[in-house]
């Protein structure tokens, strides 16, 4: 499977920087931007130059590979509280991804573990280690979208929300793997995108993708669902996920939970894909979900011309929401199909 590709997060000049492709200039630019400063990274996580679960978490591990090599110092437990610092910092910028917290932890303990190696060495390691969470993400979106192009037959219709695409990953994405998949093996399939208010990621980066892989894909805004579903259009849902709690309770770009409500509704498996590591054991239940709240003005002022809504009004702006197990058909990670949440 080859998807004319984007390479979306890479480590520069030894650990000097990272090059990400910022994501908020797509459709309209491909522009690569260098990082280097804790700041940089911090805003470009919060900006969503970089976003998507997965990609988030690989980011930060090179991320902290940079500053790592930014540390002036010989002493080991020096070394390791700055890196500890750095890596909060980072852990900071978005919550309800738990793949950002999970690679920085992974990086967090080789550092620790390394206590008594040259810190040369330790940076080398690092540099290893980041390397490794990102072709482990490479084969379990490849996994997952073999794994979801089993639920898929020639002519369906596929509605999908955000983006969980090649360049929310490290590369074949997981909603939209077993879709790129699939056009790549010649079947007949039809994307209905969720545009994805307020941050438009379905418009400006799935249709960008799917469009690219040469998907016959039909944007929607996102309040048409419910009319493209009972016209019969759609046989599935493909959503991605932030953060799947213990019990299979999923959360996912806001719109997520309504369009399961709208599936069962019309009788529609609504299937959720993300890595194992998107799974947080230690999270029993969608209610302890830390949801991403953000500002009133991607509401109001963001791509408008003009403010479009009185300079007063209250805005509530929640990025994600959670679905509940009992909506989802099915999860699919690299090890599988999970279809009961018992
Ligand atoms: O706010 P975003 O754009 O980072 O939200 C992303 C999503 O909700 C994706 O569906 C999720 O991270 C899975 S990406 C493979």
């Amino acid at each position: 499977m080859e998807n004319k590709e984007l390479i979306n997060i890479r480590l520069n000049d030894g650990g000097a920087s990272v090059i990400i492709l910022d994501q908020t200039l797509l459709p309209n630019e491909e522009k690569y931007i260098e990082l280097s400063s804790a700041d940089a990274m911090f805003e470009a996580i919060y900006s969503l130059r970089v976003r998507g679960a997965p990609a988030i978490g690989i980011f930060a591990a090179y991320a902290l590979c940079v500053f790592a090599c930014q540390i002036k110092t010989e002493d080991f437990e020096v070394f390791y509280s700055e890196v500890l610092k750095y890596s909060d910092y980072l852990d900071s910028s978005r919550p309800t991804a738990v793949n950002l917290g999970t690679q920085l932890r992974r990086m967090e303990r080789l550092v620790k573990d390394s206590s008594g190696l040259p810190v040369k060495q330790i940076l080398e390691a690092m540099r290893e280690e980041a390397d490794k969470i990102y072709n482990e993400d490479v084969e379990m979106c490849r996994a997952i979208s073999e794994h979801g192009l089993t639920l898929i037959k020639n002519g369906y219709g596929i509605m999908t929300q955000c983006n969980a695409g090649p360049i929310a990953t490290s590369k074949y994405g997981t909603a939209l793997g077993p879709i790129i998949l699939g056009k790549e093996k010649g079947m007949d399939l039809h994307a209905f995108i969720c545009e994805t208010r307020p941050l438009l990621q379905g418009a400006r980066l799935t249709a960008f993708e799917l469009d690219r892989a040469g998907v016959d894909c039909t944007l929607i805004c996102d309040n048409m669902a419910s009319v493209v579903m009972s016209e019969g259009k759609i046989n599935a849902v493909f959503a991605g996920c932030d953060r799947i709690a213990r019990n299979g309770d999923v959360a996912n770009k806001v719109g997520t939970g309504g369009l399961a409500i709208l599936a069962k509704h019309y009788g529609i498996p609504f299937y959720i894909f993300g890595p194992s590591t998107t799974i947080d054991m230690d999270c029993a239940s969608g209610a302890e979900i830390e949801i991403e709240l953000r500002k009133p003005e991607e509401i109001k002022e963001m791509f408008y011309i003009k403010p479009m809504a009185p300079k007063n009004v209250k805005c509530y702006n929640p990025a994600f929401d959670v679905t509940p197990n009992s909506l989802i058909t099915a999860i699919i990670t690299e090890k599988g199909i999970y279809k009961s949440f018992k």
